[in-house]
């Protein structure tokens, strides 16, 4: 039986570090150039790329919900990781053809088929994401027996595979892809498809040598009582389909992702609380996850304009020369994981002091930091925006300040976030409760890219509102997020202490 008392962590992990890291490397890697891409190589305008980024985004997210379904009734992780990950190989080589055949002018457009390809790219990409993402995070639970201690730190160092991973997608990306000529986006496109090979060759090479459980059984494989593996595989084009249907609804006629998203996290509540079974503890802290992840989509919501509106605010209106470099838009998100895997040991120092003196604060009273830190980083780039006219450019520290502060509310938020929803949920609804957590940064990618839409550009006119209220400029524009993320901030501070009580003893 393997030593479940030493710190020492199985192998295992550090496979599913491998893997994750070059998934999330394709993934960030990608992400980080979309808009770029859509609004220099396809001469989009920046609402329908932000609008599509969202969808995108969106739907990336919510597929988690079918493909862990499918993992625990049919194929288990690792099929289900193998299978989403060629998925989303081929789906970042279809983008690089259709960057293949990208238009010269903006006056030539797109032409059909790299229209088609575009969605078809991207449709691959939501499906392949819904097999590997959710399967890769529970895999990680399953190497330790139930009271391991080690669990808590296993999601840590899974946490720093996931920031590696994008940092240095994001870096290798913005350097081939986003050089100031539009025609090299694919190579962005064609290094993203060769990380999701290596994600899925490591499995491969990897899965019978270390997924092993602490009981030494191999963890993953096909459940015992699936009623057939091959039955689901009609399924997959037939989602593919259905992505590729509401993205480009949602993207040219009417916004139906939002609300989707929205009804789907609806009918989840109402199903489970439905169940007569559970007691009323467990209901209670049932209510504690939705509320908690309720605060979380105004987190996401706002910090993810990275790659949406910030990456315009770098591209347009920050001086990005240093030392005679002109440092790609792009890149400037890459701050994100840089600062993650950076000041994690720096944040688990401060929680660690502060508890030795009974000072640490709980779960919730840490996301609502998160969320205040990231209203912080939103005041800092409003200072240089207030009387900013188009074309005059702001020093980059601004930039780096507020991925500063934003990376840090991210590791107050997030990470505690995931094991906060392990402990509270009751064992039959452990995956469920998974996919709820995820829930909540599909509706708010989708609201960040709405949000993002709504960037004005007041040189040629573009003035956009919200809520009926007319954005002039970029002061006004962050204003909307100094508040939505300061509003949720401040509620999730006033209503901690009664949610606690909700939770029973578990912080
Ligand atoms: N950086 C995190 C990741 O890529 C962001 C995230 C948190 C995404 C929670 C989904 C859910 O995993």
């Amino acid at each position: 039986m393997a030593d479940t008392t030493s710190s020492r962590h199985p192998n295992g992990l550090y496979l599913m570090f491998a893997i994750e890291m070059w998934e999330r490397f394709s993934y960030y890697g990608m992400r980080a150039i979309l808009v770029l891409y859509l609004t220099k190589a396809l001469f989009f305008d920046k609402a329908l790329a932000s609008n599509l980024y969202g969808g995108y985004v969106g739907l990336v997210y919510m597929t988690p919900l079918i493909g862990g379904f499918i993992a625990d009734r049919y194929w288990g992780n690792r099929r289900s990781i193998l299978v989403g990950g060629l998925v989303m190989a081929l789906g970042q080589f279809v983008l690089f053809c259709s960057a293949l055949l990208r238009p010269e002018t903006a006056a030539e457009g797109i032409t059909p088929i790299a229209g088609f390809m575009l969605f078809l790219g991207l449709g691959l990409m939501i499906v392949g994401n819904g097999f590997f993402k959710p399967n890769i995070a529970a895999m990680v639970g399953t190497l330790y027996g139930p009271n391991d201690r080690r669990r808590d730190s296993a999601y840590t160092i899974f946490y720093m595979g996931i920031n590696l991973g994008s940092f240095l997608g994001n870096l290798i990306t913005s350097l081939v892809g986003d050089t100031g000529n539009p025609d090299d986006f694919k190579w962005a496109f064609l290094a993203c498809s060769i990380a999701m090979i290596l994600a899925t060759l490591t499995l491969w090479w990897g899965q019978n040598k270390y997924l092993l459980s602490w009981e030494n059984q191999p963890v993953g494989i096909t459940p015992k009582d699936s009623p057939g593996v091959s039955k689901i595989y009609i399924w997959l084009p037939v989602l593919l389909l259905l992505s590729l249907g509401i993205m480009y609804i949602d993207a040219f006629v009417t916004n139906i992702i939002f609300p989707f998203l929205v009804l789907s996290a609806v009918v989840i509540a109402y199903l489970v609380f439905a169940d007569k079974s559970l007691s009323r503890i467990d209901r209670e802290k049932i209510a504690v996850i939705f509320i908690v992840s309720f605060f979380v989509i105004f987190f996401w919501a706002t910090f993810e304009q990275a790659p949406a509106s910030l990456t315009f605010f770098a591209d347009e209106q920050t001086d990005r020369e240093v030392w005679g470099y002109t440092v790609p838009p792009s890149l400037f998100q890459n701050l994100n994981g840089f600062f993650i895997v950076t000041c994690a040991p720096l944040m688990a120092f401060v929680w660690g002091f502060l508890g030795k003196r009974n000072a640490e604060p709980s779960s919730l009273y840490k996301m609502a930091i998160g969320l205040f830190l990231l209203t912080l980083g939103y005041v800092v780039i409003e200072l240089p925006v207030k009387n900013l006219v188009p074309g005059i450019k702001v020093s980059m520290f601004y930039l780096v300040a507020l991925y500063f502060l934003h990376s840090i509310g991210e590791l107050c938020l997030s990470p505690i976030g995931l094991s906060l929803v392990n402990k509270l949920s009751p064992a039959k609804y452990v995956s469920l409760m998974m996919a709820v957590w995820y829930l909540a940064p599909a509706i708010a990618n989708k609201a960040a890219g709405m949000i993002s839409a709504l960037y004005p550009e007041p040189e040629k006119g573009i003035v956009t509102s919200f809520l009926g209220i007319p954005i002039h400029n970029l002061y006004e524009f962050f204003l909307i997020n100094v508040g939505i993320s300061g509003v949720a901030s401040l509620v999730l501070f006033l209503i901690a202490g009664r949610l606690s009580k909700l939770m029973h003893g578990i912080k």
